[in-house]
């Protein structure tokens, strides 16, 4: 009988992780679900069923993703790995104190540095390959003010992915990035609702994506579990950009009269 394959997925309580989880999890996989909120880990395993294991935990420490990398081992061979838990902060760099800066760093990127290892040094041990998926954001290349801490960290991550792709493309270890723009997650809609005219806020953000919309967390996961399979065995050390094309214009306000398929 051959033995199932498992995924460790981080931030997969909620938004573009959970929905990550799930895609890996319909597509066939043993999925371990990595989160600090363990109220909604359990509602999403217990949503899943067989296969579906939570890991309550702080992605900042190491021993979260040992702890991740045991039970993913323990339900299949582990072969794909997404770093997706994250937190957008944003603060003028006047008022920014250390503790507002450490916990985007120590989330983000050391959350993402520390996943990656667990997961690089888990097939190298084993001398076996596998796939990395690392969420970066629209914010890894392009600024927006008061953004500079989580811009720094995913600019951050999108540097870790190239290394690892390159570093470990002979071992058969394969590390890409997705750079998501605009998704309608829990974290989006509360900053969208922290707005002083919310409405507004949303029809701006809108406004430079010339898809029109806010994208869905499964237009997401979609593009990730494309980068987890064997048919992208020659693609790493690469981001992708998936965003309505809000990063590829110059200057261009779409129509919002346009006709789009419904
Ligand atoms: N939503 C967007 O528009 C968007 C755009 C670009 C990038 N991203 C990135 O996608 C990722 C997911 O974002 P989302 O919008 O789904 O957010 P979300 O808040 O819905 O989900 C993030 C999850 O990470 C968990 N988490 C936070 N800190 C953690 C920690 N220290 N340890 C373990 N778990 C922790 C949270 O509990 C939550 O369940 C983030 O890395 C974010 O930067 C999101």
């Amino acid at each position: 009988m051959t033995a199932l394959n498992s995924a460790v997925v981080t931030g997969a309580a909620s938004g573009i992780g959970r929905a990550i989880a799930e895609q890996l999890h319909r597509d066939g996989r043993a999925v371990v679900l990595v989160d600090l909120d363990a109220d909604k880990l359990s509602a999403a395993v217990a949503q899943f069923g067989a296969g579906a294991v939570a890991v309550v935990g702080d992605v900042s420490a190491p021993s979260t993703h040992h702890q991740a990398l045991a039970a993913a081992a323990e339900l299949g061979d582990l072969d794909a790995w997404v770093n997706c838990a994250g937190i957008t902060h944003n603060h003028p760099l006047p008022q920014l104190t250390a503790a507002q800066a450490d916990l985007v760093i120590d989330t983000n990127l050391y959350g993402t540095l520390w996943g990656t290892q667990t997961a690089v040094g888990h097939w190298l041990a084993e001398g076996r390959g596998g796939a990395i998926v690392n969420i970066s954001s629209v914010h890894g290349r392009r600024a927006y003010p008061d953004h500079a801490v989580y811009e720094m960290t995913k600019a951050a991550i999108e540097a870790l992915t190239r290394n690892v792709g390159v570093t470990y493309a002979a071992a058969g270890i394969r590390a890409n990035a997705v750079a998501p723009g605009a998704i309608t997650t829990e974290a989006l809609e509360e900053s969208i609702a922290s707005a002083a005219d919310p409405s507004a806020a949303e029809a701006e953000l809108t406004e430079f994506i010339p898809a029109g919309r806010l994208g869905e967390p499964g237009e997401i996961a979609a593009v990730v579990a494309f980068l987890l399979s064997d048919q992208t065995g020659y693609l790493t050390g690469q981001t992708l950009v998936v965003d309505g094309a809000m990063t590829a214009h110059i200057g261009f306000a779409p129509d919002p009269n346009a006709k789009r398929p419904q």
